[in-house]
């Protein structure tokens, strides 16, 4: 649907030039919800400003639907945007109309008959759960409702595309689930493909099929969320995913093994699984067979969509050899195995 080439962008209007965005290579499939990741002006805005031209490509070329929209004049540029919906971390309503009025804006610039754009937006109110509110003003609402006018707003010409530019930024963490709930009942309910900003891994693992993380202007990796989740591939994904994933092992546990003495051998190792195969059948299968004792001293569980993965800190004690023995074998089971300090 999307398809990004060479794509780069140098801001040049002011004092010095800002490189904002770096050959980036990028495919967006239809239907999906496509995640990108990055820090504060890491040229996130940009990339998306530039998908419907809001922001002109200094090199490279974005085809969408197969039709180059660098190459696209005024009046294919307005169509085009027609059918691109946007949506915004402070949600951009306009104060002096009411949430009705707010969501047929969009309706009356593109001409359509009055009787039929008041229809359509009873049906979008409804599909946000904002009935009720059709005639109170922006000022009389949450965050959460203001972002569902947006969305309303966003999906008035039925889109095939939505952006998203951090829209969950400024609301609290249940408001961000609610909305993130509608976004991808409206990607299953409409096949619409989303295409989502943000600096908040919460929003990637709940709501994206996909992810691309990018750093500097530059897109460091991509892939679907679970592998990246389960084994990130940078150090910029790692730190993404630490922010919300407790790796780190508290510090009386790291220094409260037994230290190795003759026949006796203790190792802290960590387990990190994904999918529900791998979790304790396999760790019992392994303590029974290796004669090594375990304690279980720490670990945590999350999911992503419907898969668990998670981690185990594991103290194994026992004679080197079966210790080693016992890793071999969950390694050769499927589980990265992580060897921790043991001092
Ligand atoms: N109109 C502009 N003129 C000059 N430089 C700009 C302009 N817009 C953005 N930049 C610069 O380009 C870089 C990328 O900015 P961008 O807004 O794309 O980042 P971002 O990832 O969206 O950040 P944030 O998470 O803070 O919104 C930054 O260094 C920024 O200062
Ligand atoms: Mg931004």
């Amino acid at each position: 649907m999307i398809q990004i080439n060479n794509l780069s962008k140098i801001y040049s209007g002011g004092e010095q030039e800002v490189m904002a965005l770096k050959d980036v290579n990028l495919t967006v499939n239809q239907g999906e919800i496509f995640g990108i990741i990055g820090l504060s002006g890491a040229g996130k805005s940009t990339l998306i400003r530039c998908i419907n031209m809001l922001e002109e490509p200094t090199t490279g070329n974005i085809l969408i639907n197969g039709q180059d929209v660098t190459l696209m004049n005024n009046q294919e540029l307005r169509q085009l945007r027609q059918k691109i919906g946007m949506i915004f971390q402070h949600f951009n309503l306009l104060s002096s109309r009411t949430v009705f009025d707010n969501v047929i804006f969009p309706l009356e610039i593109a001409g359509i008959p009055e009787k039929k754009a008041r229809q359509k937006v009873v049906e979008l109110l409804e599909l946000v759960g904002l009935s009720d509110k059709a005639r109170v003003y922006p000022e009389q609402l949450s965050g959460g409702q203001k972002q569902r006018v947006g969305i309303a707003r966003a999906l008035a010409n039925e889109p095939f595309l939505l952006l998203s530019d951090e829209a969950t930024s400024a609301l609290d963490p249940q408001t961000t689930r609610s909305i993130l709930k509608l976004l991808k009942d409206i990607n299953r309910q409409l096949g619409l493909t989303i295409l989502l900003i943000t600096h908040d891994m919460n929003v990637i693992k709940d709501a994206c099929d996909r992810v691309a993380v990018i750093d500097n202007s530059r897109i460091v990796e991509v892939g679907d969320v679970l592998s990246i989740f389960s084994n990130p591939g940078t150090p910029t994904s790692r730190s993404f995913i630490n922010t919300i994933i407790n790796k780190e092992i508290p510090e009386e546990i790291l220094h409260r093994s037994v230290a190795d003495n003759g026949s006796t051998a203790s190792r802290l190792i960590r387990v990190s699984f994904i999918g529900t195969s791998a979790g304790e059948p396999l760790m019992s299968t392994m303590l029974q067979k290796y004669n090594v004792k375990a304690n279980i001293l720490y670990g945590n569980i999350d999911r992503v969509k419907d898969t668990p993965f998670g981690n185990l800190t594991l103290e194994l004690i026992g004679t080197l050899d079966l210790i080693n023995e016992a890793m071999d074998f969950l390694r050769e089971s499927g589980l990265e195995i992580e060897v921790l300090e043991n001092d």
